[in-house]
């Protein structure tokens, strides 16, 4: 069934447990996250970036995940629109039918550069005013996500220069937190905690303090009510690097966010838990171990295949590890 994010997550809060939002841009991806989901008997928060609607195309997009929900009947599914850059984006996604919507006023049109509060709040508190009318949620963001180590907002490619986040902007403020929800009603919030997106999060093996736990802590006592998003929550999973490396791939010595570490913010209000990168790494390592092993393989569908594997074993190791398995 198609389910609104913030029953979800009310669930969630209530049972203290959190739901990883699994990025999606293909079939074998929506196949992986069902099948886990599936086995595990976890609910599922499925989510589509401006890239993916524009690689699958919105309605390829919405009738995969349509499809999804009446191949799994018994498993709840949140629809929901991963960094929309302004209200009509939104909007869009609200009349294409998605159950959930992220306003990211942190960020300008571009999807790049950093907002003043204001703007934030005024195209925020436009999203929820248009999205709660059509029973839709509403994810916001406050802060700017960064490396605590690095300084970096997250590079794609790992080159980037260093130091352009100071550590202050890379956590959010607790009394600007509370100010924004009051402002905005919000049913979800993104906070920068130490994260930041892609695979290239941290050049050093990750020690106790990756993420900045006493901050979600802060925050959470301030807004108990809103369920807290961390973004940026892949873990970069070594032993993929290692086979994509072995395979032929060049992937640069590099760390993410420890599932350890991510548990212990779910123990503080942390709900929703933003997963791409690492599916991405397992599907890479899956093609090319395959196809480094089965040189004269030409149906796509034997390479793909693996790529479905390898991300499913993936989310069913996240859902027991968020406790979301058991609460479909
Ligand atoms: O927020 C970033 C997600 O990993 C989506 O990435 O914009 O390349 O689809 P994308
Ligand atoms: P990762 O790049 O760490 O997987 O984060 C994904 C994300 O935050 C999507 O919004
Ligand atoms: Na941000
Ligand atoms: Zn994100």
């Amino acid at each position: 069934a198609l389910i609104s994010m913030r029953q979800l997550l009310d669930h969630a809060a209530e049972y203290g447990y959190g739901i990883p939002a699994f990025n999606v841009n293909n079939l074998e991806q929506m196949r992986a996250i069902m099948e886990a989901a599936s086995k595990t008997n976890s609910p599922v928060i499925v989510q589509a970036s401006a890239g993916a609607r524009k690689y699958a195309g919105s309605n390829f997009l919405k009738h995969m995940i349509l499809a999804a929900i009446e191949e799994f009947p018994d498993v709840p599914v949140c629809m929901h629109q991963d960094h929309g850059t302004s209200p009509a984006v939104c909007q869009r996604s609200i009349a294409l039918g998605f159950s959930s919507v992220m306003m990211d006023g942190s960020l300008g049109t571009d999807g790049k550069t950093p907002t003043s509060y204001e703007y934030n709040v005024d195209v925020t508190r436009r999203t929820v005013e248009m999205a709660h009318a059509c029973g839709v949620s509403v994810e916001g963001e406050l802060g700017c996500l960064g490396s605590l180590e690095t300084g970096m907002a997250g590079e794609e490619d790992g080159i980037g220069a260093e130091g352009v986040l100071s550590h202050d902007q890379m956590l959010t403020d607790p009394d600007e937190a509370a100010e924004f929800v009051k402002a905005t009603n919000v049913d979800a919030l993104a906070i920068a905690c130490g994260t930041s997106h892609g695979a290239y999060k941290f050049t050093k093996p990750p020690t106790g303090d990756t993420l900045s736990i006493g901050r979600i802590k802060e925050i959470h006592a301030r807004i108990p009510n809103t369920h807290l998003v961390m973004h940026g929550s892949s873990s970069v999973p070594q032993e993929w690097l290692a086979i994509i490396n072995e395979y032929g791939g060049e992937i640069p010595e590099t760390y993410g966010v420890p599932v350890e570490q991510i548990v212990e913010g779910i123990k503080h209000g942390v709900r929703k838990v933003n997963i791409d990168t690492d599916l991405r790494l397992a599907s890479t390592g899956a093609v090319r171990r395959f196809m480094a092993q089965n040189p004269s393989e030409f149906d796509p569908r034997k390479f793909l295949k693996e790529t479905i594997g390898a991300m499913r074993d993936i989310c069913i190791d996240r859902y027991e590890a968020f406790g979301t398995a058991g609460h479909a």
